[in-house]
This record gives C-alpha cells, structure tokens and sequence, in this order.
C-alpha cells in the first residue's frame, strides 16, 4: 500500500459500437459508485467542449470534412489535452469512469483501413496517456445494435462500418477486458460491471500502480 498521500481512484473504460449501451451502463455505475461514497466522475470521449472537440464534433455530424489522418490526430490531442487533469483527479482519490477511450481511437481509425492508420500506428500515437485498470467490452453485434431504434445520423452510424470496428475491437481486446454480452438486459450487465469495478476500486485503493499506454 501507498504509505504518503491519497488512496488513488481508478480508471474504468468503457468500449464498443455506437449504441451498445455504454452511455446507460456508464451512468449506472457512476450512481452506484456515488451511493457506496467512492469519489467519482463520468467522462466521455470525444470531448466535445474543447476547442478540439469542436472540431471533432463538426467532423462528426458531417458538417466539416477532414482527411483521415487528420481527424485521427484530433480524436488523439482531444485525449492527450486531458491527460494532466485525469492523472490528478486518479491520484487526488477521484474514481474515472470514461465513456469512450484510446481503444475506440485504435478500433474506429483502424476500421477504415486506410494502410498507413493501421492498429500499431494508432497505439504509438496513444504513448503516456494512463492505461484503464479495466476496460469494460460491451459485446453487441452490430446488426441488433443498428435494431435499437436506429443511428443518429453520425458520420460512423452505418451498419457496414460498424462490423468493421467491432472486428477492430476483436482483434484489440486482451484477456485482462471484461467483455460482455451486450444483448443482455441492462441490470445483468450492471451487476456484472458493479462486481468487477469493486475489485479494481480495491486494487487502485491498496497501491497498485496505474500503468501506461500501452502495457
Ligand atoms: P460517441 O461516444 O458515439 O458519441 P455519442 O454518444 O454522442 O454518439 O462518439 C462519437 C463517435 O466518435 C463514435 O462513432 C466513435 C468515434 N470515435 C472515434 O472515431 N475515435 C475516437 O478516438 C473516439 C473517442 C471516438
Ligand atoms: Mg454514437
């Protein structure tokens, strides 16, 4: 254990396809989270009040076009902007539940194929930004996702793309993901997630050292 200093909080991510239900489960356990007296806060990913993730945004709901690489680097410097205050939130004792990471970085880009934005590319650029002590992997195939009342209209809200990121995910994903069922109803999987953030809350709390992208 940590013998000067705060017990700090953990990094919890949570990742899959648009509308798999990430948001629902994110909010869950930050309630829960706050019931048990756990210091925490939810984040999202892309930040979309920066003034990077302005631009993101306007990427995204296809009112600005921008070459892959580029909008890559902004997905990347819309989490490298935030770094400073994560890791002093973590070590202030502040539990982070993210909506959205550097694994949606690598899967979404990588997705698209493009030779010279493959998986390895897209990691090196992630390098020092702190690693999730868990990443929660919500499962879902994308054909029922796409069934759950249909896409906003996004720049990535097709069904073809989807089964590309969900294989970009597949490839990524190590054994230390939770990976769930996302089919589930949302209580079961609530419950799943609540189990194993206990026992990450617990580590982070006892000393053990938030690691680095990517190890
Ligand atoms: P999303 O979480 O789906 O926002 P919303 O809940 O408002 O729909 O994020 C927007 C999109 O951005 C989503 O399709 C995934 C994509 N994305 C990337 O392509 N790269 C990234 O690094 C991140 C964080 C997200
Ligand atoms: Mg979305």
């Amino acid at each position: 254990p940590a013998l000067a200093g705060p017990r700090r909080g953990a990094l919890i991510v949570f990742e899959g396809i648009d509308r798999c239900g990430k948001s629902t489960q994110c909010s869950l356990l930050l309630e829960s989270l706050q019931k048990q007296g756990v210091p925490a806060e939810l984040w999202r990913f892309p930040d979309r009040t920066t003034l990077i993730g302005g631009l993101i945004n306007e990427y995204l709901q296809k009112k600005a076009s921008l070459n892959d690489a580029a909008v890559h680097m902004l997905f990347v410097a819309n989490r490298h902007e935030k770094r400073d205050e994560m890791l002093r939130l973590l070590a202030g004792g502040t539990t982070l539940v993210l909506d959205r990471y550097s694994y949606s970085g690598v899967a979404y880009t990588a997705a698209k194929g493009v030779p010279h934005l493959g998986p390895d590319f897209c990691r090196s650029v992630e390098s020092g930004l702190p690693a999730a002590d868990l990443v929660v992997y919500l499962d879902l195939d994308p054909e029922l996702s796409a069934a759950r009342g249909g896409f906003g209209g996004e720049r990535y809200e097709k069904l073809e793309f989807q089964k590309k990121v969900r294989s970009q995910y597949g490839a990524l994903a190590d054994g230390r993901w939770l990976r769930l069922d996302a089919s589930q109803p949302a209580e079961l999987l609530q419950a799943q997630v609540a189990a194993a953030v206990q026992r990450v809350v617990e580590q982070a709390a006892a000393g053990e050292q938030l690691g680095q992208l990517w190890d």
